[in-house]
């Protein structure tokens, strides 16, 4: 069975340029006396008050360079990557630029796939900012596109998160053209929430609980708002295992069966159980570095053995490539991957099948990806 990297990164040639001629954020630059480059992508990263080694992070080829793509494929065993535009995506582009940079983004990303035939598929990405025609339009292009799988899409839709109606045409075609979406955070946490000292801590805590609870709260909209009563065939694969949404579905379901303010809204008896979606349209990455994160969200699907067959399905692997990179040692394996990779194989110890469904199996079969044979 292929090993199938879901949740990799890369910025095309053409959006490099564009990071590179700008001045607020997202933008690349470097801050002297150190004269190597730093990717500045998220909120605030940049405030001056924020140590160096805080803002932003260093960037180089592997960003940027396919072949270095490939290059860490071998290193770490991966035989397929489905390639995503790294965040914030084109979130942050005028709407009048927005269509055409993302057809000419979406088209590089295809060309570097076809550079390795079989071996990268991608993700494409959507001019968010753009009219909703716009969109509807990238996406039945992207549809066609050879290499292209499905779209990364980041947790404030149109500018009013993934619950906000006017996202129903994107969702109805989407649907219909029966491509994933592979939802992935950015925002994070309002920076309050984690208190005057947090530029002491790097990123740990944005990336640690601010992602993981930003994609938390925007599928938890998506359920109340009844996106899945109404495109029940929509797939959305979750990044980070689902941020926290498997440990909390329980609490999530049990909140909204106890207040009255939805019980006439939701129709409580029509409406799809956060359980129902988890099996059905729900899909996980296992980028969790734990067996103990991997193991709660497979038992949060149900532990009787039927559900826990059924919920293997739902998980893919990632590395989260050129994220999370070793500090020191560049030659060697990552130790991210390694985490990654070792908690599915420890999560399934005797369970070959489970682990090689989630290593590629599950992939190959949700993204319809075409094998090349050897
Ligand atoms: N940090 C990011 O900004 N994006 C990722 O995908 C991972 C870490
Ligand atoms: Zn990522």
């Amino acid at each position: 069975m292929p090993v199938v990297d879901i949740h990799t990164h890369v910025y095309p040639p053409s959006f490099m340029d564009l990071l590179r001629s700008r001045s607020a954020v997202p933008y690349i630059r470097s801050f002297p006396p150190d004269t190597s480059p730093r990717l500045i992508i998220l909120p605030g990263e940049d405030s001056p008050s924020n140590p160096s080694t805080a803002r932003g992070r260093p960037i180089g080829p592997e960003f940027y360079d396919i072949s270095k793509k490939i290059e860490f494929m071998g290193k770490h065993r991966i035989d397929i990557s489905v390639i995503s535009l790294a965040n914030p995506w084109l979130d942050f582009l005028p709407a009048d630029d927005a269509g055409p940079i993302a057809q000419r983004v979406n088209e590089e990303i295809n060309e570097l796939c076809d550079q390795y035939p079989g071996r990268l598929f991608a993700f494409g990405a959507l001019p968010v900012s753009a009219s909703r025609e716009v969109i509807v339009m990238e996406i039945a292009r992207l549809s066609e596109k050879k290499y292209i799988k499905g779209v990364v899409m980041g947790s404030s839709g149109l500018g009013r998160g993934l619950d906000d109606p006017a996202l129903d045409p994107i969702y109805e075609a989407l649907q219909e053209h029966q491509l994933t979406v592979f939802l992935h955070p950015h925002y994070g946490l309002p920076k309050e929430v984690f208190g005057p000292r947090a530029s002491d801590y790097g990123h740990v805590l944005a990336l640690a609980l601010g992602f993981p609870l930003e994609t938390t709260v925007a599928v938890t909209r998506m359920l109340l708002s009844g996106v899945w009563d109404r495109f029940r065939a929509l797939s959305v694969l979750l990044a980070h295992s689902g941020g926290t949404l498997p440990f909390l579905a329980g609490r999530i379901e049990s909140c909204v069966h106890h207040d009255n303010h939805l019980l006439d809204e939701l129709k409580q008896g029509e409406r799809r159980s956060i359980w129902d979606i988890l099996k059905n349209n729900i899909y996980l990455d296992a980028v969790i570095y734990s067996q103990i994160g991997l193991k709660a969200a497979v038992d949060a699907s149900g532990s009787n053995r039927i559900m826990f067959v059924s919920s293997n399905g739902n998980f893919l692997a990632g590395t989260d490539h050129p994220f999370f990179p070793p500090l020191e040692s560049k030659d060697d394996e990552w130790p991210s991957v390694q985490a990654n990779f070792n908690a599915i194989k420890d999560a399934f110890d005797g369970n070959k099948e489970a682990a090689d469904s989630i290593l590629g199996g599950n992939a190959i079969r949700l993204l319809k990806l075409e094998l090349r044979a050897e």
